[in-house]
């Protein structure tokens, strides 16, 4: 870490008095800010942060998730896709704001149980959303009666097999998809994720082999998308939902919805989307005679923007025409932009507390001993140049709007230890949600033989 400047008059958590102003004030932040210059998060300066939790470290604004969570309450449930941050933090955070959760493995259902999940309820508080079982997922499904939401036929045998006479969801593919990446497009041929669209009939056969009603249908284009490829869900999922019928009791609208990563995004209009999906449930409520749920399951748009990977340039050096800024952090902690070519934005927190500085075009890399580990690059591996204000050894370097899909990725390439994550609780109180790894951690179950 660099030096650190001294601060005068300072606030409740030892926080200095200017910034706690600043605190109060973001007490209504409605979005990410973008800035050149970041001197704080949700109120607590960076250096301050780095300097208590060391770097790298994962930063999430509690009050943003809070924030984004009441964008989307016109839905029935919200159901978060903790794919995206699965920190217990976090999760206790969406669950203490009656989100709901979805878990594609043994391991996310264990984590929404320790973050207070309790299974069971109507609609159910866990979703098991997956295309196959493995062996631990299925023993665990069947032993705790957890809902099943099915990506493949196969997943309906296995599970029929232990537990005839239920109720299942059927995720369908309805042949088309789409996502900020090809790579997190999930829908169409080329994908593997759920049920094709023309196997429902053998689906309904299946079922009802184990007696097992469809009680939900749920449609997951993508990751990413946008307005134009997810209202052309509705109409898909209304075509399923007739042709199973009366049995169905919710429909999900899946994730997907976009988020800012630019100035130049625009927010998505919930509201359009909600009506375009409250039209799609009364036309399949007036058709079957009852009430249908309607769920929506969003990872990144609760959590994207909240979070901040705050990491400390440790060199500064020039390859030819390039200038490129080295960090403690790497793809082993964000790997969006080497998997994607992903653009996050980016901001300078001087360790002097300098408010303003010439700009220049640089490179932004990490430690691995890999050529892509860069977070200025282009789908493809191209290495691409940012504009950023002109910093030395000792200032950090924040990567914002990395709270969904950063940790979460996260590696232990070059045996990295995972990174810290601290959750700036809507009371503003940032609290330590997981230590960084120690060398412990890292080789912890890895033995020699005799
Ligand atoms: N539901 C299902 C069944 C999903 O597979 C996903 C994401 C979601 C909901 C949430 O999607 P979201 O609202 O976050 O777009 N690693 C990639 C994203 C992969 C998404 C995987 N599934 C990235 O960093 O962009």
């Amino acid at each position: 870490m660099g030096p650190v400047v001294a601060f005068g008059l300072r606030g409740p958590f030892g926080i200095p008095l200017h910034f706690e102003e600043k605190r109060r004030k973001n007490m209504t932040a409605a979005s990410h800010e973008f800035m050149d210059i970041r001197q704080e998060i949700a109120g607590i300066p960076v250096i301050e942060l780095a300097r208590q939790f060391g770097t790298p470290t994962f930063v999430y604004d509690g009050r943003l998730i809070q924030r984004r969570i009441n964008d989307l309450r016109v839905f029935d449930t919200i159901r978060y896709a903790q794919k995206a941050n699965s920190n217990l933090a976090v999760l206790d955070l969406v669950r203490r704001e009656g989100v709901l959760v979805d878990a594609v493995s043994a391991g996310e259902v264990g984590r929404a149980k320790a973050a207070g999940y309790v299974l069971g309820g109507e609609p159910p508080a866990i979703v098991y959303t997956a295309d196959i079982f493995d062996r631990e997922a299925l023993d665990l499904v069947v032993s705790e009666g957890i809902h099943v939401n099915c990506g493949s036929p196969d997943m309906i045998a296995q599970y029929g097999e232990r537990a005839p006479g239920g109720e299942i969801t059927l995720r369908i593919n309805p042949g088309f998809g789409h996502g900020h990446s090809q790579k997190t497009n999930t829908g169409g041929e080329q994908s593997k994720h759920g049920i094709w669209h023309d196997q429902v009939a053998e689906c309904l056969a299946l079922a009802s082999r184990y007696d097992l009603k469809i009680a939900g249908l749920h449609m997951h284009i993508g990751s990413g998308t946008d307005l134009e490829h997810l209202s052309q869900v509705c109409g898909a999922l209304e075509r399923v939902a007739l042709e199973i019928g009366a049995t169905i009791k919710a429909i999900s609208a899946g994730g997907g919805l976009p988020t800012p990563y630019r100035v130049s995004d625009v927010r998505v209009d919930i509201d359009a989307y909600f009506q375009l999906w409250n039209a799609t449930r009364s036309r399949l409520q007036d058709a079957f005679g009852h009430a249908v749920h309607l769920e929506i399951e969003p990872g990144r748009y609760l959590v994207a923007e909240s979070g901040y990977l705050v990491a400390e340039i440790r060199a500064v050096k020039r390859m030819g025409g390039n200038t490129f800024y080295l960090l403690d952090a790497g793809f082993n902690n964000l790997a969006r932009p080497i998997l994607y070519g992903a653009y996050h934005p980016m901001s300078i927190a001087p360790a002097d507390g300098a408010t303003s500085l010439e700009r220049q075009a640089v490179v932004v890399g990490g430690p691995l001993c890999e050529s892509g580990d860069i977070f200025t690059q282009s789908d493809g591996g191209f290495v691409g140049s940012r504009e950023l204000p002109r910093a030395k050894v000792g200032d950090f370097l924040v990567i914002e709007c990395a709270g969904a899909y950063g940790f979460a990725m996260g590696s232990n390439y070059n045996s990295k230890p995972l990174a810290a994550e601290v959750l700036i609780t809507p009371s503003g109180t940032p609290h330590l949600a997981r230590r960084r790894q120690s060398f412990e951690d890292l080789i912890r179950g890895e033995s020699i033989p005799a």
